[in-house]
């Protein structure tokens, strides 16, 4: 019985064995025949020149451009390139070959789209239709190939955005889309050893993503619109002279501002070459940076290498700087750094800002700002100074102090940026807009009026902040107007920006015409702004409030007025009906609040200096003026604004003597 059991397996093993190596043998002389079938359909539906020709009698394995497997069950390469293909891929015959490796059907005249069922090529390593005529968009069945590592569709009529859904291949080594129409903006396209990119000649326009910025400029040459990264930043605050930053400064273009060529012209031209050199200074920087092991953006770092003494003196600043007398070239690229203040949650560096989308918020009198939004959404507003006479020891050390400056209704200064040719400041962007705005926007119909408390509100808030700067921080403003007035969302209440810098510019320049309606008499002569001079524009500031007209400014294209000048002019008893705003006539009761505000205004306008009330005096004139109201909030006392105030408490009696002038 045993060995009826034992002769029974030895028989199957070897029936086993047996059967193993007919089917080998079988599958030796075999070859996959629905590959063939496939290929077979392919090449009798399209057109082609008459040297492709596969023997349907001999095996597939053995065509021309076609190779199998090592077992010669699938096949696993179809490569035809310039074999004079012409027209659409017919649908079911090429997706067939499901376990094929590599297809290039490169140098035809293929056209049209690539047929849905190309997403069955799961086993797809290698694809290359370049140099045919495709048309459509994308192929979307490409994006479901995830063992593709190179695929290369340059070359043909693409169109349409390049999809974000590329970074579903993971394995792509090279993706090759160059000379196509894809438009619309880069996506990220991040697989982990992505080695060869190329976008150039397509439509493309927007940021060049950061994880595609270390690809040459070649790779993105010729679309309409790209920036950042290898090309030229995307933003003003360093306008882009030319596509390549080492260019001759001399064919700088008049580039995109070309509406106001003649002043975007000369400015061009004049900081053209030192623009160059910046850019060049720049890309050294961030190759170093890129090479340094971790940042943390919020925090300046101090730099590791030793020998770059002069890196200290920006490095360090927030502390202290001394070290600022080395001027080593290798020290540049250290020195161009955004130099942040603590806190405000911000984490980005120079290449971010450089690589944000920017939006002209306005041109004032000692720059031009702008919005910046960062890649990651964050919204900051970047002040690009102008004319800056002051030296980089001497702005470090003024930055150093506005920097330090923390209240409710003072902007805070965030970062600042010194370079020889750029300085920029970064503060917190406030979306409600200025005073200006919201007193002298349109007027028409949509407009909403700025009632009384929120203009009592927006007065007293700023009085604070003002006063802030000047008993804590012992910062003369120096630029006090409507449009340096900020609203916050939250509580309307408002905040004073643009504090601090004119310091930074000549005292010599001709008086800037802008802000002449703010100006104190005697900062006309004198050209120094003090705190008194602060106050008087202060004062300025609340019958602006109050009349609801902008004082001499120019650049409005209206007639503007002498503000203290005219509400002197008119006489007291026909101040409501006169002076104050039409806006603000449709509230009742607040007569006699406006007509002290209004006193206040004037006392702050008085012609001597000493005449004027100290700034932390006018805001307990307005928190005074407004006791017994319970509704607005006004009554927060200002004292912990005010705690250190030393030598400048006013004198006493100007604590009743605004009260009792007369116009
Ligand atoms: C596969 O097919 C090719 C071409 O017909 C042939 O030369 C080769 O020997 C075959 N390989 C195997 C393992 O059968
Ligand atoms: C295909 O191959 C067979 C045998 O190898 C040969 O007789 C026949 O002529 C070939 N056909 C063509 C079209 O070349
Ligand atoms: C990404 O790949 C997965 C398979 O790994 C596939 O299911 C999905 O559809 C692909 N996404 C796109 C947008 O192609
Ligand atoms: C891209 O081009 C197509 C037509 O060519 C157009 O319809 C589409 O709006 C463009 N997209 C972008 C983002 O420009
Ligand atoms: C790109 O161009 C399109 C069409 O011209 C435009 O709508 C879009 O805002 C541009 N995008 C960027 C980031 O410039
Ligand atoms: C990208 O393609 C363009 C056009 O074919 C070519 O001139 C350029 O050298 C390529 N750049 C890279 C980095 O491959």
């Amino acid at each position: 019985m045993a060995w009826v059991l034992q002769s029974g397996c030895l028989f199957s093993a070897v029936l086993f064995v047996l059967m193993l190596f007919i089917q080998g043998y079988h599958r030796v002389n075999s070859e996959p025949t629905q590959d063939k079938q496939a290929l077979l359909a392919f090449l009798s539906q399209i057109p082609h020149e008459k040297r492709l020709q596969w023997n349907e009698s001999d095996s597939v394995c053995d065509w021309v451009g076609v190779q199998c497997d090592p077992t010669n069950s699938s096949v696993y390469y179809v490569r035809l390139p310039g074999v004079g293909l012409v027209g659409q891929i017919p649908a079911n015959t090429l997706g067939q070959l499901t376990q094929l490796r590599v297809l290039s059907l490169r140098s035809n005249r293929l056209t049209g789209s690539i047929p849905p069922d190309f997403s069955k090529l799961q086993h797809l390593r290698s694809l290359y239709i370049q140099n045919n005529q495709f048309s459509g968009e994308f192929p979307a069945s490409v994006t479901g190939l995830t063992r593709l590592i190179r695929l290369d569709l340059s070359s043909n009529n693409f169109i349409g955005p390049i999809p974000f859904a590329v970074n579903n291949l993971t394995q792509l080594k090279g993706i090759l889309l160059e000379n196509n129409g894809f438009n619309g903006t880069l996506p990220s396209i991040n697989p982990p050893s992505l080695e060869k990119f190329n976008v150039s000649n397509n439509r493309l326009n927007g940021s060049i993503p950061k994880a595609l910025s270390k690809f040459p400029a070649s790779a993105f040459a010729g679309n309409i619109d790209l920036c950042g990264g290898p090309l030229p930043p995307c933003n003003p605050f360093f306008p882009s002279p030319s596509p390549a930053p080492s260019a001759p400064p001399k064919i700088i273009p008049p580039h995109k501002k070309s509406k106001k060529l003649s002043t975007a012209a000369i400015i061009g031209i004049s900081i053209g070459a030192a623009l160059a050199l910046l850019l060049l200074l720049l890309v050294l920087c961030l190759c170093l940076r890129r090479r340094q092991s971790k940042r943390d953006s919020t925090k300046v770092q101090k730099p590791p290498a030793v020998s770059r003494t002069a890196a200290g003196a920006v490095g360090e600043a927030g502390t202290s700087s001394s070290k600022d007398d080395v001027t080593g070239g290798s020290a540049e690229a250290e020195r161009n750094k955004l130099v942040f203040f603590d806190a405000g949650g911000y984490s980005f560096d120079l290449e971010d800002l450089l690589r944000a989308s920017a939006e002209v918020l306005g041109k004032g009198s000692v720059g031009t700002s702008y919005k910046a939004v960062l890649e990651e959404g964050t919204i900051v507003v970047v002040k690009r100074l102008k004319d800056v006479v002051a030296s980089k020891k001497e702005f470090e050390q003024q930055m150093e102090v506005l920097g330090k400056i923390k209240h409710l209704n003072v902007l805070p200064l965030r970062a600042f940026y010194y370079s020889k040719d750029e300085k920029l400041l970064v503060f917190d962007y406030m979306p409600a807009g200025s005073l200006s705005a919201l007193l002298h926007g349109s007027r028409g119909s949509g407009h909403t009026p700025l009632d009384w408390d929120n203009r009592m509100r927006i007065a007293l808030s700023a009085a604070r902040g003002l006063a802030h700067l000047h008993v804590s921080g012992k910062v003369v403003h120096g630029n006090i107007k409507s449009s340096n007035i900020l609203l916050r969302l939250e509580n309307r209440d408002s905040c004073v920006s643009d504090f601090g810098l004119n310091q930074l510019f000549s005292s010599s320049a001709p008086p800037n015409h802008r802000v002449m309606g703010y100006r104190a008499p005697e900062v006309l002569e004198t050209r120094k702004v003090t705190f008194k001079s602060d106050v008087y524009s202060f004062g300025v500031l609340l019958l602006e409030l109050l009349t609801g007209k902008a004082p001499n400014q120019a650049s409005l294209g209206e007639e503007g007025i002498d503000l203290p000048r005219w509400v002197q002019s008119v006489v007291r008893e026909e101040w409501t009906a006169e002076v104050f705003d039409i806006e603000l006539m449709r509230y009742h009761n607040v007569e006699e609040e406006m007509v002290q505000l209004l006193q206040i205004g004037m006392a702050c306008v008085a012609s001597v200096p000493d005449q004027r009330p100290a700034m932390q005096e006018v805001v307990r004139m307005i928190e005074d003026m407004n006791r017994g109201d319970t509704d607005d909030g006004l009554q927060q006392s200002s004292d912990d604004h005010l705690k250190g105030s030393d030598s400048q408490t006013p004198p006493q009696e100007s604590r009743s003597s605004p009260l009792g002038v007369t116009p």
